[in-house]
């Protein structure tokens, strides 16, 4: 493995044993009405956890309402907080420090999961009402989200701390708040999807209050000693959208708020999106967010050990994450490991490829 990717880095008492992690993929794999982790759960994070620094767990719902599939995982009751500390304990048996990514869809909400044909779920056919800043859908075919009022943001602040309180009982040491790609806490930060003009809309401060009194809820509940990251799509690549400049007006109001940590993506807050991943794409932003002075991973086609590398030993990010790669070839970062870094093998594997360097297989 480069070396740059190897130094471990700490953020408050979590210490990464190094900079390469998996980012939040949702599996819908959970029992309709249960929102448990399943066996698939504890198989699918259990194997990416060798030889990385952190999994972060797919988008976790924080109440019914904030569902996107009937088959995502949620942590609002107590068997869902049980499933997810089984799998809390497989990702750190892995060595790699156990996230939660915590979500509410808002008006990408109520779908069918994409196997089951990524379509608007009707009230007849099990679908719930889904909210927004305003009365603007995600897409054709997506529902009208009915404007948040007073009772459904006091509700969604609570449920966001309940939720923290519950990943902090299961296990989690790191926790994400999604607030990009189109879901609740980025439609209130974009002018495409909020038109609001009351103190949730309009100004950059109006449309930025939803995201730091949810940070603020969430730091109350989540352990002082663990970090907490924010999810955020840097760039609407939309005209009038939210941009790279707002972002970096916003960076510094989220670590002054108790946030260490920025995971830059883009895009998403409507369909179609016309810009064309490449990769690295998304490394700029880490690397201008990371100059405001806040601790950044970047994400998005990095698919290999020497561009990961190249990553951090420009400073652009302080953690590089590895999503579509890690699904179908979760042993690559064992099959990197040199004698410098042989301690990233499981003990269990250890002594049997001590004769044959584990990057031969
Ligand atoms: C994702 N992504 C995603 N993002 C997120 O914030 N929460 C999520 O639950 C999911 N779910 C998800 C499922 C699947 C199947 C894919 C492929 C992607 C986006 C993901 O975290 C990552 O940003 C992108 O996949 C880009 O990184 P890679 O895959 O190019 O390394």
């Amino acid at each position: 493995m480069p070396a740059s990717l190897l130094a471990p880095f700490r953020l408050r008492d979590v210490e990464f044993r190094n900079r390469l992690g998996l980012p939040p993929m949702s599996q819908y794999s959970a029992v309709p009405g249960e929102h448990a982790a399943t066996s698939w759960h504890l198989h699918h994070y259990a194997t990416r956890a060798l030889g990385v620094g952190t999994v972060i767990v797919e988008a976790t719902a924080i109440s019914r309402e904030a569902l996107v599939t009937p088959h995502d995982l949620g942590i609002w009751t107590d068997d869902q907080q049980d499933s997810l500390a089984a799998v809390a304990e497989v990702i750190s048996d892995g060595g790699a420090v156990p996230a939660l990514q915590l979500s509410h869809g808002g008006r990408k909400g109520s779908r069918t999961r994409p196997w089951d044909g990524d379509r608007w779920l009707r009230p007849d056919e099990g679908g719930w009402e889904v909210i927004g800043p305003s009365p603007i859908p995600f897409a054709s075919g997506y529902p009208v989200p009915r404007p948040a009022g007073r009772r459904d943001i006091d509700r969604v602040l609570y449920d966001f701390q309940r939720a923290a309180r519950r990943a902090a009982a299961a296990g989690f040491r790191m926790l994400e708040l999604h607030a990009g790609h189109g879901r609740l806490l980025h439609s209130f930060l974009s002018p495409v999807a909020n038109q609001r003009s009351d103190h949730y809309g309009a100004s950059f401060d109006n449309r930025a209050r939803l995201l730091l009194e949810t940070v603020s809820a969430v730091r109350g509940a989540w352990p002082h000693r663990f970090p907490l990251a924010v999810r955020l799509s840097c760039d609407d690549y939309e005209p009038g959208g939210w941009t790279l400049p707002d972002t970096l007006r916003l960076a510094p109001l989220l670590a002054r708020a108790g946030v260490d940590l920025i995971d830059c993506t883009s895009g998403g807050i409507r369909r179609p999106q016309t810009r064309r991943p490449a990769p690295g794409y998304q490394v700029q932003y880490a690397a201008a967010v990371r100059k405001t002075g806040v601790a950044t991973a970047a994400v998005g086609l990095i698919n290999d050990m020497r561009h990961a590398g190249t990553v951090i030993d420009a400073g652009h990010a302080d953690l590089v994450l590895m999503g579509r790669r890690l699904l179908v070839d979760p042993a690559l970062p064992l099959r990197a490991v040199g004698a410098e870094d042989a301690g990233l093998v499981p003990r269990q594997y250890q002594r049997a490829l001590q004769t044959v360097p584990a990057s031969d297989f």
